[in-house]
């Protein structure tokens, strides 16, 4: 992990409550007002700005927090560029992000065990489409953070934990399943090998030829991801059957149970092969699915049972060394530009990339 630039704050200066009037944007009066990502436009990276804001305040059901570090995700990129169809809903300016983690500082009417003061992670709400990447952000589902789940893991986890938890539940993960997720080392397929591990299922990954040994490292078994997967697999449980040690654990070599799609083109007719059925296909990102039989995962938007409870189970299996988040970079806000650019850089993928507030010093 790198954390760089942490010292340039005087743009983000200017952007605290009280700077000049002619920085202080419509919404974003003294008295109320944070600093913030954001953009009035959509557009390339460079349409990313740090300026003051009006605050957020938590609603029923939602927790505000003093954030301390916020991810930056494939979604954050697609909306921010306007290619979204979500774009067109929102209004500008528009601060980016979904995720982050940070301190407890307001606590909305009906929310129940958590206090002011405590360290949480989690994610804004989805339909909002943003929100995280400020100096205050409303989280509409979180966990307390453990102090074994650094800050930048925990901030740039929310919503890929609770789309892999949400996955599995689908996909009915439970001990001596065996599971291919294909796309497994980005931050949702990451997220869901450790939990499905943790459930006792036995774990194959696809990944790029950089990534095959940080899959490993995660206790998947590694393959290379596109055309001719079927094949890959075969050799897989043949080359696990001369391993006198996988041999001893019986689930080594069974057949492939479940398969969960994250990521890729043209891959679902393999992944139903090796299943044998699309019922035991689920995807997260190829929405010609339903015409293969295969359900595509969409989340409360689509009225499926929603995977939050897995935050705190993630929660529990960092503090037991079972869950960790790759990060690549640490940038400051006012480096969101860079932040963006990063994250949109395609294969291999070599972790999240994070932003923190101005003069934020993570361990
Ligand atoms: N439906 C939902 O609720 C939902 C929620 C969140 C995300 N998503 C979607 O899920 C996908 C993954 O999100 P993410 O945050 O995990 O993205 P990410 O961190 O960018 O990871 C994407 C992964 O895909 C892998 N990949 C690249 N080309 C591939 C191929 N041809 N076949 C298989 N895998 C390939 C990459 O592996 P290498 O780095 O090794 O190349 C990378 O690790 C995105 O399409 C995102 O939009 C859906």
């Amino acid at each position: 992990m790198s954390e760089q630039g942490l010292g340039a704050r005087a743009a983000v200066g200017d952007a605290r409550p009280g700077a000049a009037a002619s920085d202080a944007g419509a919404d974003a009066g003294a008295a109320d007002s944070m600093f913030a990502v954001q953009y009035a436009e959509f557009g390339p990276p460079e349409v990313l700005t740090v300026r003051p804001h009006a605050q957020p305040h938590a609603e029923a059901g939602q927790v505000r927090i003093a954030v301390r570090a916020a991810g930056v995700a494939p979604v954050d990129l697609s909306i921010r560029s306007g290619r979204s169809p979500s774009a067109s809903r929102l209004t500008l300016p528009h601060i980016p992000g979904m995720d982050a983690a940070g301190v407890v500082d307001e606590i909305g009417p009906g929310v129940r065990g958590v206090a002011l003061g405590d360290e949480v992670f989690g994610s804004v709400d989805i339909a909002k489409l943003g929100g995280a990447s400020a100096e205050f952000a409303v989280l509409s589902f979180w966990a307390k953070k453990p102090a074994a789940l650094p800050w930048a893991q925990a901030g740039a986890s929310g919503s890929s934990i609770e789309t892999a938890t949400r996955a599995l539940d689908l996909l009915d993960i439970t001990e001596g399943t065996t599971l291919l997720i294909d796309g497994a080392a980005g931050g949702v397929g990451s997220a869901a090998v450790q939990l499905a591990l943790a459930r006792g299922a036995r774990v194959i990954g696809t990944a790029s030829v950089a990534n095959q040994s940080y899959l490993a490292s995660l206790g998947a078994q590694p393959l290379t991801y596109g055309p001719g997967l079927p094949g890959r697999v075969a050799a897989l449980q043949a080359e696990t059957l001369q391993a006198p040690a996988l041999q001893a654990t019986a689930r080594a070599t069974t057949p492939i149970d479940r398969a969960l799609h994250v990521s890729g083109a043209n891959a679902l007719p393999e992944l139903i092969s090796l299943t044998g059925s699309p019922d035991a296909v689920v995807t997260l990102s190829d929405f010609t699915g339903p015409s293969l039989g295969v359900r595509v995962s969409v989340g409360e938007i689509g009225g499926e049972p929603d995977g939050r409870h897995g935050l705190a189970a993630a929660a529990a299996l960092a503090t037991q060394g079972r869950f960790r988040v790759r990060i690549d970079h640490v940038l400051p806000f006012e480096r969101a530009a860079e932040a963006h650019v990063a994250a949109g850089a395609l294969s291999p993928r070599s972790g999240k990339i994070v932003l923190v507030p101005p003069g934020e010093q993570l361990h």
